[in-house]
């Protein structure tokens, strides 16, 4: 395993990414790890980027005993910055101008032991680079690898010690040949082992949730029918059978017909027993009034904890009369892994945008309330990476790249306070969106779509009758990983026949309105 020491840059987790898609597992952790808290010992470590400062008051630093271990270190970025701080304070320094963008780095051919790093890249490669600070000076020890125009110090290489510094950012797209520089570091110079492969996962997975959960606990699962929860769920059928107790819970802001098609696919082609409790009522007559979104989102997720609690109470009782049954010991959440780096990062302060119910929250009423202990087989995960191992577990290609659909539904896809009337008009009004999409085979090549709406009205003409009807929001992004996403260019004439059709199917919507706000500034949901 390589340790990734964050710094806080928006990029850290892509040298995960890029690591793994080598081959080789890695972790990230914040910065000031100390390192006699590790329970394993990395093959190498990175030092990402990040926004500070290395000579501010302030800034942050490693444990100086990430030196001591004696693995390499390749420091990127502030990374790089880091190093040449710790031997010198004066070696680091504000540029003339920031440097953002693309550059050339020159490759030094220093003898071949030295520049390992760059080892089989040529003279000259194009790199991605985005500082202000830099190096001034060389670190004592050290010997120049590579330079820019604008950084003479752009590649450094410790004489001895396997301590490398780069100043652009392999792990990003625009550096074509960074994968290699992220290659030979964590394969030639760290010798981490290339063999990190999905197959293994699941039965490892498997394997790891047999031991944790032992031979007679009960485990409670939220589902909902998306990619995350559903390979969640088929990952404990596989590994404890029906131990595993699957809940959707209808919160009455489902899609179009979603409970329906979510039960026929987990019993009919996973084998999944799914209770469903509906549940909409309840819900509704809790939201009654209130329009702050995170008001309303708190109030969803308490209302899905305690329904969670009556169910682990139901099915324990119903486990009473099963010879050899267990409890319910342990809830099932479909965590990622960019939830989980969230955690992990290196951030300082950050101010809340929105509740997420399925990270946070949730779990934390039922562990201490219930004594539940969470289990959470997607942790390392990617999005991406959840979707391979869907479909090495059979689960269908039209689930796997289903667009992901939040908790708390088309509550959040209405703009202030919720009624049985206007969850109604949003859902028609959203099938009729996503029907078209997919009728023009666009489905795949978008991340996320929806309608939502507006509960301000607006006045509109049907036949010579004035209306006075809400306003439809249509909103669709790409994006790879959803921190941050791009409006999705539909042509004219599409939108225009999306436009009519729900005007025309749709009573009570009299404007449709296309979002054109990439994330950020907007956020993927409207609320
Ligand atoms: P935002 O709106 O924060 O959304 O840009 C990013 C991604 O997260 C999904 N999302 C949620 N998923 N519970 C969920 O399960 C939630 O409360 C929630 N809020 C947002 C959103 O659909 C998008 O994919």
């Amino acid at each position: 395993t390589i340790l990734v020491l964050d710094f806080g840059s928006q990029t850290s987790h892509l040298i995960l990414r890029r690591l793994r898609a080598l081959g080789v597992f890695a972790e990230l952790r914040p910065c000031t790890t100390k390192i006699d808290e590790l329970t394993w010992k990395p093959k190498g470590i990175i030092f990402s980027g990040g926004p500070a400062s290395v000579y501010d008051d302030g800034a942050p630093h490693v444990d100086p005993a990430v030196f001591d271990l004696g693995v390499p270190i390749l420091g990127i970025c502030y990374g790089i910055q880091e190093i040449a701080w710790r031997i010198n304070s004066k070696n680091v320094a504000r540029g003339e101008a920031r440097e953002y963008g693309h550059a050339d780095v020159n490759i030094i051919n220093v003898n071949s032991h030295v520049n390992r790093l760059f080892a089989g890249l040529g003279d000259t490669m194009p790199v991605f680079m985005s500082h202000f600070d830099k190096l001034v000076s060389l670190p004592e020890g050290f010997v120049v690898i590579g330079a820019t125009k604008n950084s003479e110090y752009a590649g450094i290489a410790h004489e001895e010690k396997h301590i490398f510094g780069v100043q652009f950012h392999p792990e990003l797209e625009h550096t074509p040949r960074g994968v290699e520089v992220l290659r030979n570091f964590a394969v030639d110079i760290c010798g981490a082992q290339p063999n990190w492969k999905m197959g293994d996962f699941v039965q490892l997975e498997i394997a790891r949730i047999r031991e944790l959960v032992g031979p007679r606990a009960l485990v409670l699962g939220a589902c909902s029918g998306g990619v995350d929860s559903t390979v969640g769920a088929k990952l404990m059928r596989e590994a404890i059978g029906d131990r595993f107790k699957a809940i959707l819970i209808d919160n009455g802001f489902m899609r179009l017909n979603e409970c329906e098609e979510v039960k026929e696919t987990l019993e009919k082609h996973l084998g999944i027993n799914l209770t469903v409790v509906n549940a909409g009522e309840l819900f509704m007559s809790r939201l009654a009034g209130v329009s702050d979104p995170e008001k309303k989102r708190k109030i969803i997720g308490s209302t899905f904890i305690d329904l969670f609690e009556q169910e682990a109470i139901r099915i324990e009782k119903e486990a009473e009369h099963t010879p050899n049954s267990g409890k319910v010991e342990w809830f099932l959440q479909g965590t990622l892994y960019p939830d989980v780096i969230e955690s992990l990062s290196f951030r300082g302060p950050s101010a809340t945008i929105k509740t997420h119910h399925n990270v946070g929250g949730l779990p934390e009423r039922m562990m201490n309330g219930q004594g539940l202990r969470l289990i959470e087989p997607l942790r390392l995960l990617f999005k991406d990476e959840v979707r391979a191992i869907g479909r090495q577990l059979g689960i269908h290609e039209s689930l796997v790249n289903r667009h992901p659909f939040p908790g708390p539904g088309i509550a959040i896809r209405i703009l202030g306070d919720c009624t049985e009337e206007r969850v109604k008009i949003a859902r028609q009004a959203d099938h009729i969106f996503i029907t078209k999409i997919k009728e023009a085979g666009l489905y795949d090549q978008i991340s996320q779509a929806f309608a939502g709406l507006d509960t301000n009205r607006s006045v509109g003409v049907f036949g010579d009758q004035r209306v006075w009807g809400y306003i439809v929001i249509l909103r669709a992004v790409r994006t790879k990983d959803f921190m941050s996403a791009e409006v999705f260019n539909f042509d004219h004439a599409f939108l225009g026949d999306v436009s009519r059709t729900i005007c025309n199917q749709v009573e009570g919507v009299s404007r449709v309105v296309y979002d054109l706000t990439s994330k950020p500034p907007g956020t993927i949901e409207l609320e």
